[in-house]
């Protein structure tokens, strides 16, 4: 294992708890975030209880960007040195944030890449790891970078959630080929599995067949495991190294989303 503190956002409950209880097992200090104060409070509270190391339990909406910069403040005077971007929700109407951005685009894909900005270079001064949280539908996305926040199409609830997992592996293997390997920090992303959470059973309507412990292994090996040590630009489904699906191959489109996601947070 690595020795890192690691943020995994989305800690509060389903798969991000499990990997925060598997990474803080593992003896590295972990710190929690959710969007709620009281959620955070009782996931830090169930890890400390059975004495594992709990750095911190910070609070941000995801959807709004002035918390995401706190939260990037506040994760770099910790020491963060891994990002697991966890977070994720599933909205079955279409909705917009307070600044008017669809919130499953800005909640899962924009400001999880923001913080990733944000916190690059703390990770590269500590031979850091960002891990994305992804998902297998990423192979039935129909990314239209012309409208990817659905203003102009008719919303599906699938189609902009699969987007936002595709734009989350995508964006790891252009980060990963625009750093190098040779950078100190890797990028990779998961599926960490089929798991019955809130964001499964309510927004997509399904059950799940595997436990959350075993998705939040996934979630640690890839975070501080020491045999991902140097492995950068790949996707995982558990703890297999797999070929994407789909649009998951689509390197132009990579670059494209990359350009556009950059321009889009005022970055370039
Ligand atoms: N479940 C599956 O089968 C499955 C499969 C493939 C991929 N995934 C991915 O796994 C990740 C975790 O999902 P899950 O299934 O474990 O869902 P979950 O139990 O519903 O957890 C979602 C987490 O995200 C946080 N969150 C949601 N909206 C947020 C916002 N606006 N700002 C900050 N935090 C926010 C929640 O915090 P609060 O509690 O404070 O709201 C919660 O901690 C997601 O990225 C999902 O796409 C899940």
């Amino acid at each position: 294992m690595v020795d890192q503190v690691v943020l995994i956002t989305g800690s509060t409950s389903g798969i991000g708890l499990a990997a925060a209880h598997a990474v803080a097992a593992a003896g590295n200090p972990v710190v929690l975030h959710g969007r709620r104060p009281d959620r955070v409070a009782d996931a830090a509270a169930r890890l400390t209880a059975e004495g594992l190391p709990v750095a911190a339990a910070l609070t941000a909406d995801l959807g709004d960007r002035a918390a995401v910069e706190q939260l990037a403040a506040e994760a770099g005077t910790l020491g963060v040195g891994v990002l697991v971007n966890n977070a994720g929700v599933y909205r079955r109407e279409r909705t917009e944030t307070a600044a008017g951005r669809e919130v499953t685009w800005t909640v899962n894909h924009l400001h999880p890449t923001l913080l990733t900005v944000l916190l690059l270079d703390d990770l590269l001064d500590r031979g850091g790891r960002v891990v994305n949280t992804s998902a297998v539908v990423h192979g039935r996305a129909r990314l239209d970078l012309d409208d990817p926040e659905f203003r102009t199409r008719r919303y599906n609830h699938f189609h902009a959630y699969a987007n936002s997992k595709l734009a989350n592996l995508l964006m790891a293997r252009e980060f990963a080929g625009r750093v190098g390997p040779d950078s100190g920090v890797t990028f990779n992303a998961l599926h960490p599995g089929v798991v019955s959470t809130a964001l499964l059973t309510e927004g997509m309507r399904v059950e799940g067949h595997d436990p959350a412990e075993v998705a939040g292994a996934a979630v640690a090996r890839l975070a501080v495991g020491a045999e991902v040590a140097g492995v950068t630009g790949c996707y995982f489904e558990g703890d297999v190294e797999t070929e994407p699906s789909g649009p998951g191959l689509d390197d132009d489109l990579a670059r494209r989303l990359h350009d556009d996601t950059m321009r889009d947070l005022g970055f370039d």
